[in-house]
């Protein structure tokens, strides 16, 4: 049976000593943070089922915590221990999505009850989830969801990675999610009750690297007043994610290569080696190849590290995926909002889908948090898209600007915005009734659906609603 997730933080140690001692071991994995600020990069390094948080601690608050959960993953359940006093701060964060609140001091039984319900509202919650993504053709690993045929060698190599402990390399443009699959892979693969731990090869300066990676001893070198544990060390039992690999000063690249073909690591300073058990994922948005080529990259720890490599298509190249990105990401950002809102407006969905996203899914992302922060509509419109996005609908209508295009691209547009605006009265005179409006258009039904889809228009978005 799988171990249910449990982070416990409180300030207090008599509390997260209860939970150790209240939650049976065989069913429970319990970690636990002295204060918010250790809680929230417990959260961003690792998952978790269930969060229960004292409101007030040291550091973030258990507000914080909650926000800081449900935005890495809507399905956690998050549940908050406050005192007498501060009674109204819990009942105002179940609005805000907590499951439910402790008020201390509390029984040892009811805080058992509370975790089970957590628990089985956050397993009933996923069941439905994955139903109805099934049955919409999506795929989601942890936190990574996908439905276009570009993206189905990508989840095979995920689920392939996830069942090996096999080397990874993760190549693909910025923003393209080669995080989200290393965290995927760390999260349904044997090592998931191991630490996922992090770390940008180009955000470390040079000097600091080797220490970084595999810890020094004391007095190793000026300021090295007590050992220190490196990132592989952090990381044993566990993932370790290599980001911007390409960035690794070649010195490095000799010593990395060693610590993966002996599964050993030498402490700066120190003396001997140390055994690891760290299965690495190494991500990439350069060229490897041409590296190697300019001699900045050496072909032994590439070969080391191709195993099992997995190449991300750009977003531009798989448009399937924006509409269930956008649902998706709607659901991490949308709660920070009250009410949450439905979604976007046909109009901005198809902007969307057509925008070339050059910053990708990260682009797309901000998009979406953008138009939370400005609009407050119940569906999300175009107005409230960055310029540039909205653009790819409706170019903007500057005086002039139509001149400055070509004959060819001017009636192209104006042909698009009525077949469009033709589509989207035919639908919202038609409820969304696909074979009526076929009919009505003198077309096959799936000629029809072919132009529905070109133009982003989603019949769904019509159904049930006043014309
Ligand atoms: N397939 C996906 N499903 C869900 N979310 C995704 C997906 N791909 C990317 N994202 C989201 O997009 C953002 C960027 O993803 P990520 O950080 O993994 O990209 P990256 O390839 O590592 O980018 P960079 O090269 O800039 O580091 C993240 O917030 C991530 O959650
Ligand atoms: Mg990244």
């Amino acid at each position: 049976m799988i171990r249910a997730r449990v982070l416990v933080c409180d300030d207090k140690e008599n509390f997260t000593k209860l939970f150790r001692r209240l939650l049976p071991e065989d069913r429970f994995d319990v970690t636990t943070a002295p204060d918010g600020d250790r809680a929230l990069a417990l959260i961003a390094a690792s998952s978790f089922d269930v969060i229960v948080s004292d409101i007030r601690m040291p550091g973030a608050d258990g507000r914080a915590v909650l926000r800081e959960a449900r935005a890495r993953d809507p399905d956690a359940e998050v549940v908050l221990m406050t005192a007498y006093a501060t009674v109204p701060d819990a009942v105002s964060a179940m609005r805000e999505g907590a499951f439910d609140y402790l008020a201390k001091p509390f029984e040892p039984d009811e805080a058992l009850l509370v975790v089970e319900r957590a628990l089985e509202r956050r397993r009933l919650r996923q069941q439905a989830r994955d139903l109805r993504l099934a049955l919409e053709g999506i795929h989601r690993i942890d936190h990574l969801v996908a439905k276009s045929p570009a993206m189905t060698p990508v989840l095979t190599m995920v689920r392939r990675a996830a069942a090996s402990d096999a080397t990874v390399l993760v190549t693909g443009e910025s923003g393209t999610g080669k995080e989200v699959v290393a965290r995927a892979i760390h999260a349904s693969g044997a090592r998931s009750a191991g630490r996922f731990v992090a770390v940008n090869c180009g955000a470390i300066p040079e000097a600091l690297i080797e220490s970084e990676l595999f810890g020094h001893a004391r007095g190793a070198f000026t300021g090295a007043t007590a050992d220190h544990r490196g990132l592989f060390e952090e990381a044993d039992h566990g993932t370790l994610f290599l980001d911007e690999l390409a960035d690794l000063p070649l010195a490095m690249q000799v010593k990395l290569n060693r610590a993966l073909q002996e599964h050993v690591i030498r402490p700066v300073g120190g003396q001997g080696e140390r055994a690891i058990d760290v299965r690495v994922i190494a991500a990439t948005n350069v060229d490897l190849k041409a590296r190697i080529a300019l001699g900045q990259f050496r072909e032994d720890l590439y070969y080391r590290l191709h195993v099992l490599p997995i190449h991300l298509p750009p977003l531009r190249e798989r448009r399937e995926d924006i509409p269930v990105l956008v649902a998706f990401l709607l659901e991490r950002h949308g709660t920070r909002r009250t009410p949450a809102p439905e979604g976007f407006t046909a109009e901005a969905l198809s902007a969307l889908v057509r925008y070339d996203w050059p910053g990708n899914v990260r682009e797309l992302e901000n998009a979406i948090e953008r138009a939370l922060a400005v609009s407050d509509a119940p569906r999300l419109e175009l107005e409230a898209l960055p310029d540039e996005v909205a653009a790819s609908v409706r170019p903007r209508l500057t005086q002039g600007a139509e001149t400055t295009l070509t004959y060819r691209e001017a009636v192209d547009l104006a042909n698009d915005r009525a077949s469009r605006e033709y589509l989207m009265n035919l639908m919202r005179e038609l409820k969304g009734n696909v074979t009526e409006a076929a009919r009505r258009a003198g077309m096959e039904r799936e000629s029809l659906h072919r132009l529905l889809k070109r133009y982003g228009v989603r019949s769904e978005d019509f159904k049930g609603r006043a014309p």
